[in-house]
């Protein structure tokens, strides 16, 4: 069975991921700063019976094949310094940050160096360390509603095929959702640009559930 540590998973946008891959088969470690509080907070999920344990970040990288990285952007370059050591040559990173801030009510896109979050990550894993992002678009309150179906796309991209097919074999767990291979880790400043149209449609409409669909695929 496939082991996916979250980082981070005891957020809003962790536990969406934690309980629909647990709700398909997979073995889920959440991660946490603090596996004490992350425990408490885990039981009220009311997933019991479902395969999620909690341990400390640095753990969850060790014990497992694919590593989600979901914390906010901002704490990214502490969080990955913390578990650096813990990852192996075969380690795969799912990236899902988004480089929004919503400081007074307003989103604001941070700059970033590399061009993206996601290189970003990349120029701060081990070289051996394959990288993907995915799990970019979609809004978490939605993915948290585990018996909704959510009939839409999700972007993946990568500079390695196997970091790509395995995001997407993970994209595929979800009913409803479609992985859409969108090609090189540069790509990734278009995904999250397209987080923040989301957000910006949600807020122009009064709504919460923006999120994509791409048509003329065959
Ligand atoms: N929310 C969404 O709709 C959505 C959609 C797409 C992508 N994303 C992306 O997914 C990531 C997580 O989003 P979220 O809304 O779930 O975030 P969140 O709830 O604010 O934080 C997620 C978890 O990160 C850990 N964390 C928080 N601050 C930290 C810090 N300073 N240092 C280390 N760890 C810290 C916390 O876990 P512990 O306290 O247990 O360590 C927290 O539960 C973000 O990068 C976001 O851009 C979110």
């Amino acid at each position: 069975m496939t082991s996916i540590g979250i980082l981070g998973g005891t957020g809003q946008h962790g536990r969406g991921l934690a309980q629909r891959f647990s709700a398909a088969g997979a073995r889920v470690i959440v991660g946490s700063r603090d596996p004490l509080r992350a425990r408490e907070t885990v039981a009220k999920w009311g997933t019991a019976g479902q395969s999620i344990v909690v341990a400390h970040n640095a753990v969850a990288v060790e014990h497992s094949d694919l590593t989600v990285l979901a914390v906010p952007f901002t704490s990214v370059d502490t969080v990955l310094t913390e578990v650096h050591s813990q990852f192996r040559d075969t380690s795969i990173v799912i990236d899902v940050t988004v480089p929004v801030t919503f400081a007074g009510g307003r989103m604001t896109m941070l700059e970033v160096d590399e061009g993206s979050a996601t290189e970003h990550i990349r120029a701060r894993l081990p070289a051996g360390v394959q990288l993907a992002a995915a799990f970019k678009t979609i809004p978490a309150h939605v993915l948290g509603a585990a018996d909704e179906s959510l009939d839409c796309d999700e972007f993946v991209c990568g500079d390695s095929d196997e970091a790509r097919a395995r995001a997407s074999a993970l994209v595929e767990l979800v009913p409803g959702l479609r992985p859409i291979d969108v090609g090189p880790l540069s790509r990734a400043r278009f995904i999250e640009h397209v987080t923040a149209l989301a957000i910006a449609i949600n807020r122009t409409h009064k709504i919460h559930d923006a999120r994509f669909r791409v048509v003329g695929l065959t």
